[in-house]
């Protein structure tokens, strides 16, 4: 038993049919630092996000599950193997054209999907992760609540419920448009979404709180303490001094008025942002593009040791095609904390990387990986 109490969770084999470009694919990866190299349009990233996909039943790319199988065929399938503090797990993936996709944990049929949350946790960074930094709120929003979703599967079902009240008030809105709704339904939704959306908010600001202060320090590590990086909680319905759900209630209840004429809820949690400052201003709008890079990968490596911090071992870390757009000290400090992990890292080539102990290198290639390190 002492082996699997590890501080580190680690995958022990992946199996893909019919997944992607795959046909059938067999990868028993190392505990360290797995290095995917080749051409582009080789597979790489797929073998990243069908791991993504085992963590959080979702890809990080799509949302069409349909496009994950192999246009050949009408199946997939997907069979990870994971050592983690509570022991070892099996986690499989079954999706089929027009059928919503099945998954078992150790041979059981999940009912809920919240059940897959936890089980096996990876912390993904790759180039799209700029948009945390620089795209709308929406993708702020989607990080953190990936990243709540895997740490408490509470927070997955609280959102679930809210975001079908929210379908609910809306849809009370559209039906009566363009005269205004029952008014004692309206407020009976009000309260719904003010009590769901007050957890929320509460985990989300207890969260950005942490992750506000280990970014700042993972982001003085990496520019010599030359800036200072600020990340902090935006609820659309602030709430300083009053519980959040009063906060939600008063914002929706303020705004019948304008949801009545829009036809659909204007306030709440589904509203929320994340601020992230520079020195003071805002990244999305002052920062460089290396300054904005910088700030999506000290947000990220903390959300690395947030995990680590809550779950007492580290998560599985996937690095899809990051080295090549950092500056070599930018690079150690990823990589030093690539090494606390079960990595695996995607790159066109192996430049720069021969050089580190302890990695296995895979070449990926026409629907195959050959060990190479
Ligand atoms: N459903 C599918 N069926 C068959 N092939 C697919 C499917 N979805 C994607 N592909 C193929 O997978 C390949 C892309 O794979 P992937 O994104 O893993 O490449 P990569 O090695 O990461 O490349 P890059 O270095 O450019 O990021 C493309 O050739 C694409 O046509
Ligand atoms: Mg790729």
């Amino acid at each position: 038993m002492s082996d699997l109490r590890g501080e580190k969770m680690r995958i022990t084999s992946i199996r893909l049919s019919n997944f992607r470009s795959y046909d059938e694919l067999i990868f028993e990866p190392s505990e360290g630092l797995n290095i995917i190299v080749g051409p582009n349009a080789a597979g790489k990233t797929n073998i990243l996000e069908a791991i993504f996909l085992s963590a959080l039943g979702r890809s990080h790319r799509t949302g069409r599950d349909i496009e994950l199988i192999n246009r050949k065929y009408h199946g997939a399938y997907i069979n990870i193997e994971l050592k983690s503090g509570s022991g070892r797990h099996n986690i499989e993936l079954r999706l089929r054209d027009n059928e919503h996709k099945a998954i078992r944990i150790d041979g059981q049929k999940l009912k809920r999907m919240g059940e897959l949350m936890g089980v096996l946790n990876v912390v993904m960074f790759s180039p799209e992760d700029l948009s945390i930094v620089k795209s709308s709120p929406l993708e702020r929003r989607r990080f953190m609540d990936m990243e709540l979703c895997q740490l408490r599967p509470t927070y997955f079902y609280r959102l679930q419920q809210y975001n079908a009240a929210l379908k609910q008030r809306s849809g009370l809105l559209k039906a009566a448009f363009p005269s205004p709704p029952d008014p004692m339904q309206l407020s009976a939704w009000d309260e719904r979404l003010a009590a769901l959306g007050g957890d929320i908010m509460m985990v989300r600001d207890a969260f950005l709180r942490e992750l506000g202060d280990l970014a700042c320090e993972m982001h003085g590590r990496i520019t010599d303490d030359n800036e200072e990086l600020y990340v902090y909680y935006k609820p659309n319905a602030p709430f300083s001094g009053e519980a959040p759900a009063a906060a939600v209630h008063s914002a929706l209840s303020c705004s019948h008025e304008e949801d009545i004429r829009r036809g659909y809820t204007t306030r709440g949690p589904h509203r929320d942002d994340i601020g992230i400052k520079l020195n003071g201003e805002e990244v999305r709008i002052f920062g460089s593009q290396g300054q904005q890079r910088t700030a999506a990968l000290s947000i990220k490596l903390s959300e690395l040791a947030l995990m680590q911090r809550e779950k007492g071992e580290f998560p599985v870390l996937l690095l899809d095609d990051v080295l090549s757009e950092l500056d070599c000290d930018r690079q150690k400090a990823l990589l030093s904390d690539a090494f606390n992990c079960q990595c695996f890292l995607t790159a066109t080539s192996l430049e720069g990387l021969e050089e580190l102990e302890n990695i296995s290198a895979y070449e990926c290639y026409a629907g195959k990986l050959t060990r190479i390190i």
